[in-house]
């Protein structure tokens, strides 16, 4: 595990999408597993900077987001589609037809969970895949007491993840109570991981994620036994370690 510590949330960003432009100029049709939240967002603008100087050419590359909320479709203005729709892709040239984001829509759910494992092996598995952490050591949207074994599967939101997602939704009522997750072993099967943390409110997960056990009930801490990861994290973040 490499782990950055960088003076702020900028320094972070631009070091994450050169980690992310330097894998598709070794590798043009890489595999990318993409992340949503607030940390990512500074990351894609500085990729979308990088594409509009030429440095980077995504026409080749293939997309998996980590998750999807339950329940709604993709154009609600709050789905992780749209955000990705509305963050990234719609300012670089990522052909839409290698995206993809799991259907909150679905109807058979283990179908289509089913469907997103076999689409990522089918294309030779996830070359780098992006993840921020949850105040409560959650990746994607596995949250604490997760199963490490399990791919990709709806999972119930707990009351934590739920409050702290509200900030996006006009009321807490409003947030999704279910999304559709990559699992653990989806995520361990990446052949590289970054993870990105900003600010003091992640400082205790990073500490525990890192320097505590592993142990389901911080699923993060699981990233200590892939052979290849690096942590990004602005000073607040690091603060604990
Ligand atoms: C969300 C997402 C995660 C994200 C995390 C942190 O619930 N499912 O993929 O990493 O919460 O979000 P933020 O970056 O906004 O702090």
């Amino acid at each position: 595990m490499r782990i950055l510590v960088l003076d702020n949330y900028e320094e972070i960003s631009k070091k994450a999408a050169l980690m992310i432009a330097s894998q598709v100029m070794l590798k043009p049709n890489s595999v990318l597993g993409l992340a949503t939240g607030d940390t990512p967002l500074g990351m894609y603008k500085e990729l979308i900077t990088l594409y509009n100087k030429k440095e980077v050419n995504f026409n080749e590359v293939r997309t998996f987001n980590l998750d999807e909320y339950y329940g709604i479709d993709r154009e609600n203005p709050q789905s992780y589609y749209n955000y990705m729709i509305n963050n990234l892709f719609n300012s670089i040239n990522v052909n839409r037809k290698n995206i993809n984001v799991p259907d909150g829509m679905a109807m058979d759910v283990e179908a289509v969970c089913r469907c997103y494992e076999n689409k990522i092996k089918e294309v030779g598995g996830i070359d780098m895949q992006v993840l921020g952490i949850g105040g409560n050591g959650h990746i994607g949207f596995n949250e604490p007491d997760v199963n490490f074994e399990a791919q990709t599967h709806l999972v119930n939101l707990n009351a934590q993840t739920i409050e702290a997602n509200s900030r996006f939704f006009k009321s807490i009522k409003d947030v999704p109570i279910k999304a559709i997750s990559m699992g653990i072993k989806t995520i361990m099967n990446s052949k590289k991981i970054i993870l990105l943390a900003n600010g003091i409110g992640k400082a205790e997960a990073i500490e525990r994620a890192i320097k505590g056990k592993i142990s389901p009930e911080i699923p993060a801490s699981i990233l200590q036994l892939h052979n290849d990861v690096t942590i990004i994290l602005d000073k607040q973040a690091a603060s604990l370690l």
